[in-house]
């Protein structure tokens, strides 16, 4: 007899476990079947972000960032340290152990939620009366009848044509979390997120990081002014970055790795490297979903097709996070889960695509809400521009990190804040009063008006507020 579910939710990372969470919080009962394992086959959840993704990068950029100021930073404040070193095995398992604990945490909030886990893969078997029959197969065998499913498949990492990641020489994240050793050489394709701030890591622990971009501006995606200063900081670390390169045929030795690349000149170059990260962007995953057998339709890249209310072509079936479009972002995903859980529930809820928050994790790290100056431009929006160096901020000083500043974007006539870029200390941080503003439509002069606490890196923020209106007080 199928166990049978108001909800059951395939894939437990941050779409999927949310979705789980919220839907049997509004009294719901529900089911979540996720097929991550341990290396010694217990259950993972958290999916991408949990086990290779937001919360290991972020792991090992602490460690290595404590490293980086031991070695070049303490001098300048007068602490004297001396023969450094460097343990990347216990370096790499601090990783390990906070990714450990985020798995746990997952598994303590779905008994505290009342919420069903399954350990395998789930896939869609039918149609049946009432609902979707559901079959779990792999550490946990079941058949499973839904009245609802919500799809939280996730992502998987792109590889280069005829370039399979082997996890030693050619990594994709999974393996640039994990090296036994720092490498001489790092080379690293693709000068995205996952190139930046993997690239940061292992340069701060003693690599010579190359990175290779197919694109001709650096950080398209940002505001080219941030984009700009980002490009002329991390030069500066020793990150070597390349533009509008193109990638020819990359060979693969026991020892080495030889990238040939046509340089932005049209000159022809060749790169030697102990490893090389491939992080060119992510694919939807739907691999053993049983897509075909149901009719779930995909796009031509393979997400799956939802509509704004993430409802797929199926009755009753739903597709969230990474695996529809969209920005392939954790808190996407958990507001997609939130907002469908709600749904089913009856209720009316909504994502703003236009306040999503995007952070790289650098030093100093980039963050932005919103459109940037490029754009605002092509959709010939009138806008004013106000921008605050944390130079000129006193807590920045104090921390002894100057880099960068904030700029607000307003529009000409109403004030309202159309946008916010950020590149300095705790900019992830930061970026939330410009979310918070942008959500309730507020405008520049509102941020300006608002008493921020002295000294705080935040008061960059005001100060850019009251740039917009040329009257900054510490500038
Ligand atoms: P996933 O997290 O990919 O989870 C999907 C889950 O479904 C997985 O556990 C998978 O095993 C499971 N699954 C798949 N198919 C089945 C099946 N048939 N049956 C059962 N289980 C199945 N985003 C941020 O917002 N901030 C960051 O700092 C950040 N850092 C990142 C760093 C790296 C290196 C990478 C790779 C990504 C990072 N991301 C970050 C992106 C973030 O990880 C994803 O956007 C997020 O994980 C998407 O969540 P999801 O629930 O859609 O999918
Ligand atoms: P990305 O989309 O951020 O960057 C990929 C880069 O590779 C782009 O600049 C692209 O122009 C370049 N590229 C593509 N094909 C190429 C080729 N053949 N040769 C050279 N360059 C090429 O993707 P990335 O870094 O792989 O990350 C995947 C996803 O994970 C992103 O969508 C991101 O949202 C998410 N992520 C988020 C993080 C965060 O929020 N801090 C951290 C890491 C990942």
């Amino acid at each position: 007899m199928a166990k049978q579910f108001d909800v059951v939710v395939i894939g437990a990372g941050p779409g999927g476990y949310i979705a789980a969470i919220r839907a049997a919080q509004l009294g719901m009962s529900v089911a979540c079947i996720d097929a991550w394992s341990t290396a010694d086959g217990k259950p993972a959840p958290g999916g991408t972000c949990t086990n290779v993704g937001c919360i290991p990068s972020k792991a090992l950029l602490q460690s290595s960032e404590h490293y980086d100021q031991a070695n070049h930073h303490f001098a300048e404040h007068g602490i004297e340290v001396k023969g450094v070193g460097l343990k990347l095995d216990t370096l790499v398992g601090r990783k390990d152990s906070v990714v450990k604990q985020n798995n746990e945490g997952i598994l303590y909030l779905f008994k505290k939620n009342k919420v069903t886990f399954f350990h395998g893969t789930g896939s869609f078997a039918a149609y049946v009366d009432g609902g979707w029959s559901i079959k779990v197969a792999g550490a946990s065998e079941e058949d499973l009848l839904a009245k609802h499913v919500i799809v939280a498949t996730g992502s998987a990492p792109r590889a280069l044509p005829g370039l399979p990641f082997d996890e030693k020489k050619i990594l994709s994240n999974d393996g640039a979390l994990s090296l036994g050793a720092v490498p001489k050489k790092l080379g690293v394709i693709g000068a995205g997120v996952i190139g930046l701030e993997l690239g940061s890591v292992w340069r701060r622990l003693g690599a010579e990081v190359t990175v290779l971009e197919a694109m001709p501006d650096f950080l398209a995606v940002a505001d080219q002014q941030v984009a700009k200063e980002a490009l002329k900081v991390f030069t500066k670390q020793g990150l070597k970055i390349s533009t509008g390169v193109k990638i020819g045929e990359v060979k693969t030795t026991a020892k080495s790795v030889t990238v040939p690349y046509t340089d932005a000149s049209g000159a022809e170059q060749s790169l030697a490297v102990d490893n090389l990260i491939v992080s060119i962007g992510r694919v939807p995953h739907t691999q053993g979903l049983g897509v075909d057998t149901v009719g779930l339709k995909l796009d031509e890249r393979g997400f799956v097709i939802v509509d704004d209310e993430c409802k797929t072509n199926l009755p009753n079936v739903w597709a969230v996070g990474d695996v529809v479009r969209g920005p392939m972002l954790a808190h996407k995903a958990e507001e997609e889960g939130v907002a469908v859980a709600e749904r089913i529930s009856g209720q009316h809820s909504h994502v703003n695509f236009g306040t999503i928050p995007s952070v790289i994790y650098t030093s100093p790290e980039i963050a932005w809400v919103g459109r940037n100056e490029q754009q605002l431009k092509t959709e010939g929006v009138a806008y004013k521009a106000g921008s605050f160096p944390f130079l000129a901020n006193g807590r920045a000083r104090a921390l002894g990190d100057t880099t960068g500043f904030v700029k607000i974007l307003a529009d000409a006539k109403t004030d309202e804040v159309l946008g916010v870029h950020i590149i300095g200390p705790m900019a992830s941080e930061l970026i939330s009063e410009a979310v918070t503003i942008m959500e309730f439509r507020g405008a520049a002069e509102d941020i300006a008006r608002i008493c921020h606490a002295h000294p705080t890196l935040s008061e960059a923020m005001k100060e850019a507020a009251l740039a917009v209106d040329k009257r900054t007080l510490n500038f």
